[in-house]
């Protein structure tokens, strides 16, 4: 989701105002998301290298979350949507951890969307964090304690980095890069990107289909 800062200060605003258009676009792309196909949506919203920005933009950013997710809360349910915060929770202020665990409870029952929020999140320590849980170290214990395989990474405001993001989960996303700055990243410009992914031919390593001989070419 970048691109607030840009757009703020494009329009004279100070850079907060960008972070609050930027809440406004989320809700728009968490209505759009299950008409463009998708059935889970993971946001990054502030992650652990956040922490270096000024006090006062970081203090905005938690605050805004801690809105959102309060006042987010009755609509998510009502609307089907299954929220949960991904990332490390023992840095987060008392209130912001409470609007956590209240919104992960009530909305546990939602099926049409799930919808994972990353909140003081680093890929690198998720997967370090993981690997200290699990019994025995090995690919598919890792993949059972980390998150869903990525399909489709989109990241706006022209940045082409994946800067920590679901790095374990990404092993074979595909990738679009949008120019846009993320308050005008809008439901058309979802599909157009769904639309994108769904012409991008998906090997996982292998090779296409059609170009493996059969084995009956080989003894003819
Ligand atoms: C990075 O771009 C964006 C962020 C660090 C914050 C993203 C947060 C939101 C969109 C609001 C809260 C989200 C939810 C889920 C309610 P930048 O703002 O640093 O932009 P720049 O690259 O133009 O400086």
């Amino acid at each position: 989701m970048d691109g607030n800062g840009r757009w703020a200060l494009a329009r004279g605003l100070p850079r907060e105002a960008g972070h609050r258009a930027g809440v406004e676009c989320v809700s728009r792309i968490i209505e759009a998301a299950p008409t463009a196909g998708i059935g889970i949506l993971t946001l990054f919203a502030f992650s652990s290298d956040n922490w270096r920005r000024p006090r006062a933009e970081v203090a905005a950013l938690l605050r805004l979350l801690q809105v959102y997710l309060e006042k987010e809360g009755g609509r998510s349910i009502s609307n089907g949507i299954r929220l949960e915060i991904i990332g490390r929770r023992d840095r987060l202020g008392e209130p912001l951890r409470h609007a956590i665990g209240q919104i992960e409870r009530d909305s546990a029952a939602g099926t049409r969307l799930r919808l994972r929020i990353a909140i003081d999140y680093s890929g690198r320590d998720a997967i370090l964090a993981a690997a200290r849980r699990v019994a025995a170290l090995s690919r598919e214990s890792l993949d059972d304690a980390l998150g869903p395989p990525v399909d489709l990474l989109i990241r706006t405001g022209g940045e082409r980095r994946l800067s920590d993001f679901l790095l374990w989960e990404c092993a074979y996303a595909e990738l679009i890069f949008s120019p846009r700055m993320w308050p005008d990243f809008d439901a058309a410009s979802l599909a157009a990107a769904v639309r994108e992914f769904r012409t991008r031919h998906r090997r996982f390593g292998a090779v296409p289909e059609p170009l493996i001989p059969r084995r009956e070419a080989w003894l003819d």
